[in-house]
């Protein structure tokens, strides 16, 4: 992204119920998984207002929020003293700008869309982690292309299923399961949206 695709939307980003309660159910669905341990230091990759890192926060010691949006980044500076763990914020695009640091776990909420090229991003995931390291990603199942209303930098109308999860496995990732995680309803239409978990 060159742009600040979100500079108009961020400051109401987190008032459109839609869409808090599709974080609330993503959160739930990687908390339910079983991934998080109390010690661990984890990403969010496109970690926006930090509405997912919100409901994540109790369960870890560490996030690394990377996220290339300065807009989004403010209104996450604003809720970081409410935060239940550590923050660091990398104003970053991990597509183009490596990352030194190792990750327990690497979590996204709706960002993967965003990115052109998803194969190699899983290749970044997988050599950002620590054995065992753990992915929990969450995105749109394919759609016709009315999810989005406004150009925020959209690369993919969603995703198909197995072609997602085969580009994790070809990183190198195991253990790999996809599972529906929520429900978008819009008046444009009713969107579903997978959790996919891996392991290192
Ligand atoms: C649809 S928002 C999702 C935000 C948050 N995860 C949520 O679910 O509420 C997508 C976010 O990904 C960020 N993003 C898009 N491309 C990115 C990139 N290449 N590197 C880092 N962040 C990116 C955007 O700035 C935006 O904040």
């Amino acid at each position: 992204m060159n742009n600040d695709f979100f500079a108009e939307k961020a400051a109401d980003y987190d008032t459109l119920k839609s869409r808090t309660d599709n974080v609330d159910a993503i959160a739930l669905g990687i908390i339910k998984s079983n991934v998080f341990e109390k010690h661990m230091h984890i990403m969010e990759f496109g970690s926006g207002t930090g509405l997912l890192l919100s409901n994540v926060a109790p369960h870890v010691a560490k996030i690394t929020a990377v996220d290339i949006s300065p807009s989004m980044n403010s209104m996450l500076i604003s809720k970081k003293n409410l935060l239940e763990c550590k923050l660091e914020i990398l104003e970053i695009d991990i597509t183009k700008q490596a990352i030194t640091e190792k990750f327990d776990g690497i979590i996204s909420s709706m960002t993967i869309h965003h990115i052109e090229d998803v194969a190699a991003l899983f290749r970044t995931f997988y050599n950002l982690l620590n054995t065992n390291g753990f992915i929990a990603i969450a995105d749109l199942d394919t759609e016709d292309g009315s999810f989005h209303t406004t150009d925020t930098g959209v690369h993919h109308f969603g995703f198909n299923r197995d072609e997602f999860i085969a580009k994790a496995k070809a990183a190198g990732f195991n253990n790999l399961t996809i599972d529906t995680v929520s429900l978008i309803e819009k008046p444009t239409g009713n969107y579903s949206v997978f959790l996919l978990t891996g392991r290192k």
